[in-house]
């Protein structure tokens, strides 16, 4: 038998519960689309199950944990009380795709408790579910209580259950990277350690097992159901992936472990993360959800005005094509104490000269670009990579032909912010320990962002990048960069969990393949950006250094290139969303490209709001977003390997007014293999009336700015 309860009122408290065994309660969703059922089985287990439009999504699942040297706290369950409540308000993030952001879900709560022969008085355990008109969250809550104090947790035994053998698009379950070429097979077809072995770039890879897979999961049903898994505001505990039974189609959370095997050391009470499950028949729905966001705690900043999102240059790709380094000299051992830096022989190829950083200063003041970043600005590159030293970098200290107070004076004479380089070479504790210092010497030559990294397997030795104590770590810098106004953008960082609506100064991370594998591997396939979206930016936005306009990489003597056309290159500043945005390519190679950099100069980073007009994972997606605060948009479409037509209805204008559109898009010609750098630019007048349809090239995109007729 089930129950449904019917709530309507804003904040109403509905129906409190105290002892319901074996009846399913049933809480649907504002519009009533998506419902949960939560029941009790015979042996107290409480599980859980979704539906979208009548349809089951996920089917009955089981929650609970397992406590090192404690019963399992997963059966034996009571009900102590439970609560329904509405909630519906909207908030206004610091910066974003949207100005404001509507949070209108249903609240379900049930205080468990064990009842152990052997356990007076039983443990208690409280689920939190939130079901929204796309989708649901939940999370465990370990109330204090006597029988559970300071614990560890051996195990989350939370299940994800679904209804059969979807399309996935996946990459490995992998505790120590989320830098995969995505997969896109048959949940039956996983092969998490099959496909790791043809990515041997990676050097920290460790897939947990075969049919281990990462969140966020992006899934398709046979009957057209999109589903994506991930979670929510991950502080102070694992990230977590995802195990696939792959008969069942069952799926198991499985913990990112600490050195000693162990998930989780924590103290009660403790909220853990929220499990996110979105679901929609639309998969630009899958796009538009906020669950991710809506389910993390509001700004821990008050005064946000410091942080400004910004596109930026950077002394960077030169070191990824290795015509420039980041080392200073070719040595092969130093030390940060024992070096003199002054004595080595440069190697004539250190990118971060001042005369270098100066080029890029004044290449960013006439284009429209706020930030320059510098990477190897700092002593310690000649043995960084994959040694495990403790010692490696001292943040503080820059190579002798690094002026640091002349290229502070020039950027604040050219308007243009110098943007910081923390590459840690995951040697954690000299970053924690060096951080107040690094940090005063960026305020002291004024800095306000930093890029941090964590290359390589962590030092100490046996932590992952996703275990508890990274994790910790990651959100530490984030904090402690708050409190001196820096705002952060992590590399090789767990993939976001929608921290950034709580702590607005971690402005982006990488967190996925990005752009630099381009240049040194097999780089990243033509659907690549189209997979993005539904999974690594489901947490929030990605630096992913767009703009590469020298798509083939022979000038340089290397047999790489970069898998899109020149015009995909510029849509991408609409598609993967950043408040963070690279021109990454260097400044020579937009020169012959001028016209089609306008683009660049143009484009926003920061929006009042967004439509998602197409897409499909894996296959394409176009999205148009309006500027922060100006009547102007700027439209991005993509595809992957196969060329199409998109067509795009400007319905999202508003009616009546006349803009001025600039439509840059691939040549008839063109293909990202043959001919990338072939497009075109025309103008034209639009309303809300137009319909614009544009061929897009093999791996190719086309990208529009509109801005209202003068
Ligand atoms: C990896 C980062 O993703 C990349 O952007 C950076 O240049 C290198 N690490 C060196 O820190
Ligand atoms: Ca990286």
């Amino acid at each position: 038998m089930s129950k449904t309860l019917n709530a309507t009122l804003t904040l109403f408290f509905i129906a409190t519960m105290s002892t319901i065994f074996a009846d399913a309660q049933v809480l649907k969703s504002p519009n009533g689309e998506v419902s949960l059922e939560f029941k009790m089985t015979a042996d107290g287990t409480p599980t859980y199950s979704v539906r979208y439009k009548d349809k089951v999504i996920v089917r009955e699942s089981r929650l609970g944990f397992e406590i090192q040297g404690q019963p399992q706290l997963s059966s034996k369950f009571v009900i102590r009380n439970s609560e329904v409540k509405e909630y519906n308000q909207t908030w206004k993030p610091a910066w974003g795709e949207v100005a404001s952001i509507r949070d209108h879900h249903r609240r379900y709560t049930l205080r468990l408790q064990q009842k152990l022969d052997n356990m007076t008085p039983g443990r208690e355990l409280v689920l939190r579910f939130r079901v929204f008109n796309d989708g649901v969250g939940f999370r465990y809550e370990f109330p204090e209580q006597s029988g559970l104090k300071d614990f560890v947790v051996k195990d989350e035994k939370t299940e994800i259950n679904l209804t059969g053998d979807h399309k996935a698009f996946w990459i490995p379950g992998d505790p120590d990277t989320n830098e995969y070429a995505y997969s896109t097979t048959k949940l039956s077809e996983i092969n998490a350690l099959d496909k790791s072995a043809k990515t041997p770039e990676i050097l920290t890879r460790s897939p947990i097992a075969d049919n281990a897979v990462q969140t966020p999961l992006m899934l398709k049903t046979a009957d057209g159901i999109y589903v994506n898994i991930h979670e929510a505001a991950l502080v102070n505990y694992p990230a977590m992936h995802l195990m696939v039974d792959k008969a069942s189609f069952g799926i198991k959370s499985i913990l990112a472990p600490s050195p000693d095997g162990t998930k989780a050391k924590l103290s009660a009470p403790f909220p853990t993360p929220w499990r996110t499950i979105i679901v929609s028949d639309d998969a630009r729905k899958i796009l538009a959800s906020k669950i991710i966001l809506n389910l993390n705690e509001p700004s821990k900043i008050s005064d946000t005005s410091w942080i400004v999102p910004r596109k930026y240059v950077g002394v960077w790709w030169e070191m990824h094509l290795g015509t420039g380094s980041w080392n200073y000299a070719d040595v092969s051992e130093t030390s940060l104490t024992g070096t003199d830096w002054k004595s080595l022989k440069p190697n004539g190829k250190h990118a971060a000269n001042t005369a270098n950083v100066r080029r890029y200063l004044d290449f960013a003041a006439k284009n429209n670009l706020q930030g320059v970043l510098v990477e190897g600005w700092n002593i310690g590159w000649e043995d960084w990579f994959g040694k495990q030293k403790v010692e490696v970098f001292d943040f503080v200290t820059p190579y002798p032909d690094f002026d640091v107070q002349e290229l502070r004076k020039y950027a604040a004479a050219k308007g243009v912010k110098l943007i910081m380089h923390h590459e840690t070479s995951a040697s954690v504790e000299n970053y924690d320990r060096r951080l107040d210092p690094a940090f005063k010497f960026m305020k002291d030559n004024d800095y306000d962002a930093v890029k941090t990294g964590y290359v390589g397997r962590i030092v100490p030795k046996g932590e992952f990048h996703d275990g508890q104590w990274m994790i910790n770590h990651y959100l530490r810098v984030v904090e402690k960069a708050a409190a001196q106004k820096i705002m952060v953008n992590s590399h090789e960082s767990a993939r976001p969990t929608g921290l950034h609506r709580t702590w607005p100064n971690w402005i982006a991370a990488e967190a996925a393949r990005g752009q630099e594998f381009n240049a040194w591997s097999s780089g990243n396939p033509p659907e690549h950006e189209t997979i993005l979206p539904f999974t690594r930016l489901m947490g929030g936005p990605m630096d992913y250094t767009p703009g590469i306009f020298q798509i083939k990489l022979d000038k340089y003597g290397k047999k790489e290139q970069v898998h899109t056309t020149l015009s995909k290159q510029l849509a991408l500043y609409v598609t993967l969303y950043s408040p963070l945005q690279m021109a990454a390519d260097l400044p020579e190679n937009y020169e012959p490209f001028s016209d089609a950099f306008q683009f660049i100069r143009d484009v926003a980073v920061d929006w009042d709001d967004t439509a998602y007009l197409e897409a499909e994972p894996g296959d394409f997606v176009t999205i148009a977003r309006k500027a922060k605060g100006k009547d102007e948009w700027y439209v991005g479409a993509i595809t992957d390997e196969n060329a199409r037509t998109s067509n795009i209805a400007f319905a999202f204008l508003p009616a009546g007014k006349k803009y001025n559109a600039v439509i840059y898009s691939d040549a008839a010609d063109a293909h990202w293999q043959s001919k990338p750098q072939a497009y075109k630019i025309e103008k034209r007048e639009v309303d809300s009336k137009t319909i614009l349809q544009l061929p897009l090239a093999p791996g190719g995109g086309a990208a529009v700015s509109i801005k209202l007729l003068s």
